[in-house]
């Protein structure tokens, strides 16, 4: 009996084939997906995905901002291991975190980012929720922008600003807006462009600042110039969005990279503030990073928190644990902590040196160029000035990648390639 189902089966269902055949090769050509057309790679992550196919044997990836250490290897900070052995001690569970994550990594993240012991953190008025790192936090900031924002919902940003910025604000439901920021003719800070256009933004707009280390350009308001910033700022009534991916690593000092984040709430602004903890953490691929918007009473941030919360539900319901566990872990213990300021001020050093060598190398190799913006900018970037014609010779001739706007990852300079980078960036600009 089961034989001749089966038969029965199989029969009707050659049958259905060969009636349909026509059909189904029909229908697969014209396929749900036939009119989607093929997207470009992404400008920054996609010089990874080119740099990985390249067999060239001196290759250098001066792409994304991701930290290497002199050897051009991808470095686990001394205060990372320790934390995961302490967790791995631990044994702990995997349940879910909070829609706003890990309450302890919160509270230390928002102290680290203005300051132990601030008014703002004891009076209660942040609402701060753990992000999916610097992107995912800046997303979320941008939906409670877009859905409350009570001003207009245009973003102004700096030009140029970081990749991802226009991409995800626009998504978020944004208007994308520009201020003159970098200098191409200085490679320096456009000062007197930037008070000119942030004094005719409309009022009660949305102004993105770049806390510190400003990427693409390695290139920051000095403390006097924030200041005057600030006090634009208010004059317009403008709301400042702080992007604070580089804490420590602009200076290797986080308490003077946090310089503009405390003078703008010492100055009476309410701001809102996303922070990343990939860079200086070397918490990459973990994903943490936090959202805080500063409001006017304790009641309000738990109001605001409330919504945050109710956007971040139906995105990703709730933040991985690991990288937040790493960072309470290293932020909560004293002996940790000092570990991770050395850790985070080696780094910072190593970039401030590797910029030094490559400004010397590239004398050496005889460029009469100007190159004093290489070290005269701060960070992991550094604007090189180099047009797009000399950046694809650059990859084309000597397989060192970087993106087209002439930004170079200074982290991907290393002793044992700083030579042939010079060396190269000499042959493409003389
Ligand atoms: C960069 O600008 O290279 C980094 O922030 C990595 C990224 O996600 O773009």
């Amino acid at each position: 009996m089961s034989h001749h189902i089966r038969f029965v089966v199989s029969s009707a269902s050659n049958n259905f084939l060969k009636n349909n055949y026509n059909a189904i090769t029909t229908r697969s050509v014209s396929s749900w997906w036939s009119k989607v057309e093929m997207g470009p790679p992404d400008a920054i992550l996609g010089i990874t995905e080119a740099f990985k196919k390249d067999q060239h044997p001196k290759k250098v990836n001066l792409g994304a901002g991701a930290y290497r250490d002199d050897n051009g290897k991808p470095y686990v900070l001394p205060c990372v291991k320790k934390a995961e052995e302490r967790l791995a001690a631990k044994n702990l569970d995997k349940e879910y975190s909070p829609i706003s994550g890990n309450g302890d990594f919160c509270t230390y993240s928002i102290n680290l980012a203005l300051g132990e012991g601030h008014d703002v953190v004891k009076n209660g008025l942040n609402a701060t929720v753990q992000g999916i790192s610097g992107t995912g936090s800046l997303f979320v900031g941008a939906n409670f922008l877009s859905h409350f924002f009570p001003g207009n919902k245009d973003i102004y940003l700096p030009t140029p600003s970081w990749g991802n910025h226009k991409p995800l604000f626009t998504l978020a439901g944004l208007s994308i807006k520009s201020y003159r920021y970098y200098d191409p003719h200085t490679c320096g800070l456009n000062f007197q462009g930037l008070l000119e256009d942030i004094s005719k933004v409309p009022k009660r707009s949305i102004i993105l600042l770049h806390a510190c280390a400003h990427n693409p350009t390695g290139v920051d308001p000095s403390p006097e110039q924030w200041a005057e910033l600030s006090a634009l700022i208010k004059q317009q009534e403008l709301f400042p969005y702080f992007d604070m991916a580089y804490q420590g690593f602009a200076s290797g000092d986080i308490m003077k990279d946090n310089f503009a984040v405390r003078l703008f709430l010492q100055e009476g602004h309410q701001i809102a503030l996303a922070q990343s903890f990939a860079k200086n953490f070397g918490l990459y691929g973990e994903r943490v990073g936090a959202f805080s918007l500063i409001t006017g009473s304790k009641e309000e941030a738990q109001r605001a928190l409330s919504q945050i919360k109710i956007l971040i539900r139906p995105m990703y319901s709730n933040p991985p644990i690991h990288g937040a566990r790493i960072v309470s872990e290293i932020l909560g213990d004293n002996e940790l902590k000092a570990q991770w300021l050395k850790d985070v001020k080696g780094m910072a050093d190593r970039m401030i040196t590797a910029r030094t060598k490559l400004k010397e190398n590239l004398v050496k190799n005889g460029s009469t160029r100007n190159w004093s913006h290489i070290t005269d900018q701060i960070g992991m970037f550094c604007y090189t000035g180099l047009t797009e014609p000399e950046v694809t010779k650059l990859t084309k001739d000597f397989s060192i990648y970087l993106t087209k706007d002439g930004r170079i990852s200074i982290a991907g300079v290393c002793s044992n390639n700083v030579e042939y980078i010079a060396h190269a960036i000499h042959q493409v600009t003389k």
